[in-house]
């Protein structure tokens, strides 16, 4: 039987040796931990301070669509001040996906995907999904939802793709409390690649990770429709496509754009 309790108990000592000084504020339930982190930053809290529940009432994911956040997944929001300048700080979208995704394959065995802008998949099927939004002068709140130990029965109805969950894809519980810690070690560590000048390794961890590299895709930015093939993906977040008539045209991961793969 694997261990697997959400308590600062249990987390703290797992991020002992991370860079980054982690606070945890570990929660039964909360309406969103996303809330809960920009309230504490709203108060000065520092980078690092992290909100964990077992579930929430009113998650809520990009776009302000319903986040459905039932016990058994991992469901936490947490503060970075990396003050850059805003065309940089969008990026960081692409930081937390590649670290999620990188730690469900390697502790979970998963052929984990990103779909842009921060949607995790395997199999077609919706794993998880992160969001950051800015607070204050400088904060981004980042929050990462991921189906961990949710069952099959419980997890949301999306309408445009069938969601899974980790116990759905291996049959296994997962420790939540040792998967945090590995998503935040794989995360701190690309977050200071990213802020230094030479994040080209990074960068082509995403363009490995991506699902939509080189396919046919239909973005929809601010009502307006773009058809074309994704070119190339910006350490800004952004992604480039090449459009019927030769010219190309650059969308960045801004809160109203949809992608879908396909045109
Ligand atoms: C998405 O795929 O649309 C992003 C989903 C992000 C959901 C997480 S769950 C923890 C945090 N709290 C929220 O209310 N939302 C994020």
């Amino acid at each position: 039987m694997i261990r697997d309790t959400l308590t600062e108990d249990a987390i703290l000592p797992l991020l002992r040796d991370l860079r980054i000084r982690w606070q945890v504020h570990a929660y039964g339930s909360v309406a969103s931990t996303n809330d809960a982190v920009r309230r504490l930053a709203e108060s000065g809290a520092p980078e690092g301070t992290l909100v964990v529940a077992e579930t929430q009432t009113a998650g809520r994911g990009r776009r302000g669509s319903t986040w459905a956040s039932p016990p058994g997944g991992l469901w936490l929001s947490f503060l970075l001040r990396p003050h850059l300048p805003p065309e940089r700080a969008s990026g960081i979208s692409v930081v937390v996906a590649v670290a999620v995704a990188r730690t469900v394959i390697e502790e979970c065995g998963v052929s984990a995907r990103i779909k842009w802008p921060n949607d995790v998949f395997v199999e077609g099927k919706k794993l998880g999904g992160a969001m950051v939004a800015s607070v204050g002068e400088g904060g981004l709140v980042v929050g990462v939802g991921l189906n961990a130990n949710v069952p099959e029965d419980q997890l949301p109805e999306l309408s445009w793709y069938e969601a899974t969950s980790l116990l759905r894809e291996t049959g296994q519980r997962v420790d939540r409390a040792m998967l945090l810690a590995r998503m935040l070690a794989a995360f701190e560590t690309r977050y200071f690649s990213y802020r230094s000048p030479d994040h080209a390794e990074l960068m082509n961890e995403w363009r490995e990770l991506s699902l939509v590299i080189g396919e046919s895709v239909t973005a929809v930015v601010g009502g307006e429709t773009v058809r074309g093939t994704v070119f190339g993906l910006e350490d800004d977040g952004g992604i480039v496509l090449r459009l019927a008539d030769g010219s190309h045209r650059k969308v960045l991961p801004t809160g109203d754009v949809t992608l879908s793969v396909g045109v």
